[in-house]
């Protein structure tokens, strides 16, 4: 049935630099009357209208989804997904009054839970680390089993630690210690009562990304994410410091392996157990010598990597979210821009660790009309966009050489003043080896 154009009422959930990019993209689909972001920052201010209410407030965001009549939720973040939102929102309403994109509590244990994940491919012979996961019962036996490994040792808090409970160790004595810390001492609260301990795979890391209805899926575009705050990839892990999309070393060949080998059985499994999957999958891979493991399952969009794959996606995102949501999925397709596109993060000085906010950011409107300015952490004050997080705007620019790109770029980030301004100028550098400079 054609679709008569601007019909549909769209809330997206979260307030990062991910939701900047999903509002800006859905809002420019002639399919959206009114779109909505709870709670939103300040670019999200220019494209939907924000809602004050946050995203694990399921009540509330009910009460305002009926008085608004939204038809489709998107969701950003897994915090609400892993607290059964969707299953929440399935209680309140029928499916033909509102639908979401985004996977159920079962579902998304996929994320939540590395144990949960682990046994899922283990089971579904799914390529991914050797592991074994320990608690306080059999703490000596990960002691043990840290012992006949070789360094270095990944020890992994099974829960949802914001992408921090991560520890690779190079010395024995030191891993073991830290198994101890974790279980033992709760290094990383309730999420490190249960530990995974794994393989460490020697490789490069990718991220790759599928929308599917349960029964088919759209490949995305692939991206390549910078997790260390530190330029060479140095210092402590961060929700991520840039990204670029596409992919180099990820070819046909190797992502024809990452279809048949990953994707596939992963969707496969998630049918044969009876596991609904509606929403976006994120595979966090490692490429050990042309081979694809998954490192880990995110069960939505990544962030900086939405921020440089949606720029690439010349469909209408809400058309596709639309179809997904309907199961419809088959009947569409994907355009991709063959342009290289760079994410740069802007940060706050202090980030990951503690950094100041407040801090007014100046001449955003000075930048270049080809590089889109998503906001992350921002917020307005008196109208005036001041810095409300450690990362701050992601600014994006497609060109046809990935020097091109990198240029404007840049040229942008120095332009955009705040306080305490940092980011990382090697973004891109380590690929100019696979020449797509
Ligand atoms: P995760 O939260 O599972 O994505 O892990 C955080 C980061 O640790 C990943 O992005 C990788 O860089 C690294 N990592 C995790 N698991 C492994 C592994 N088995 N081998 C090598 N590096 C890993
Ligand atoms: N950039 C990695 C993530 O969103 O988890």
């Amino acid at each position: 049935m054609p679709h008569l154009y601007g019909i549909m009422k769209v809330l997206v959930l979260g307030s990062g630099g991910r939701e900047h990019a999903l509002a800006w993209k859905i809002s420019q689909s002639p399919l959206c009357s009114r779109l909505y972001v709870a709670p939103g920052n300040a670019g999200t201010h220019q494209c939907a209208q924000n809602v004050p209410i946050e995203v694990t407030n399921f009540d509330k965001l009910a009460d305002f989804i009926a008085q608004n009549e939204i038809e489709l939720v998107v969701v950003g973040p897994e915090a609400p997904l892993a607290a059964g939102w969707v299953d929440f929102l399935y209680q309140r309403f029928a499916p033909d009054q509102v639908r979401v994109i985004g996977p159920n509590q079962v579902a998304a244990q996929l994320e939540s839970s590395k144990h949960f994940a682990k046994q899922f491919m283990q089971r579904h012979q799914i390529p991914t680390a050797a592991y074994r996961s320990f608690n306080l019962y059999s703490l000596q036996e990960g002691i043990d089993y840290l012992a006949t490994l070789p360094p270095p040792y990944v020890l992994k808090a099974d829960g949802l630690a914001s992408g921090k409970g991560v520890l690779i160790i190079n010395n024995l004595a030191e891993a073991q210690a830290a198994l101890r810390e974790m279980i033992v001492e709760r290094k990383f609260g309730q999420a490190s009562q249960t530990v995974v301990v794994e393989q460490f795979l020697q490789g490069i890391e990718l991220s790759v990304f599928i929308l599917t209805d349960g029964k088919d899926y759209l490949l995305l575009p692939a991206a390549k994410d910078y997790k260390r705050v530190g330029e060479g990839d140095t210092g402590p892990n961060t929700g991520g410091m840039g990204a670029v999309s596409p992919v180099p070393f990820a070819d046909a060949t190797f992502m024809q392996k990452v279809q048949e080998r990953i994707i596939e059985p992963t969707l496969a499994g998630l049918r044969k157990e009876g596991i609904d999957y509606l929403g976006f999958i994120f595979f966090g891979l490692m490429n050990v010598a042309g081979d694809p493991y998954v490192i880990e399952y995110n069960v939505r969009l990544g962030d900086p990597e939405t921020e440089v794959i949606l720029p690439r996606i010349k469909s209408d995102l809400l058309a596709l979210l639309d179809a997904a949501s309907r199961r419809t999925l088959s009947h569409t397709s994907l355009e991709i821009d063959p342009r290289i596109a760079v994410t740069v993060m802007l940060t706050s000085e202090g980030y990951p660790g503690t950094f100041e906010k407040g801090k007014p950011i100046n001449q955003i409107d000075k930048i270049s009309t080809e590089v889109i300015a998503f906001h992350a952490g921002t917020a307005l004050q008196n109208d005036f966009v001041v810095t409300a997080g450690g990362r701050v705007i992601a600014l994006t620019a497609l060109a046809d050489t990935m020097q091109e790109a990198l240029e404007k770029t840049y040229t942008a980030a120095n332009i955009i003043h705040y306080h305490g301004k940092y980011y990382r100028r090697d973004i891109g550098q380590d690929l100019k080896k696979f020449g797509l400079f």
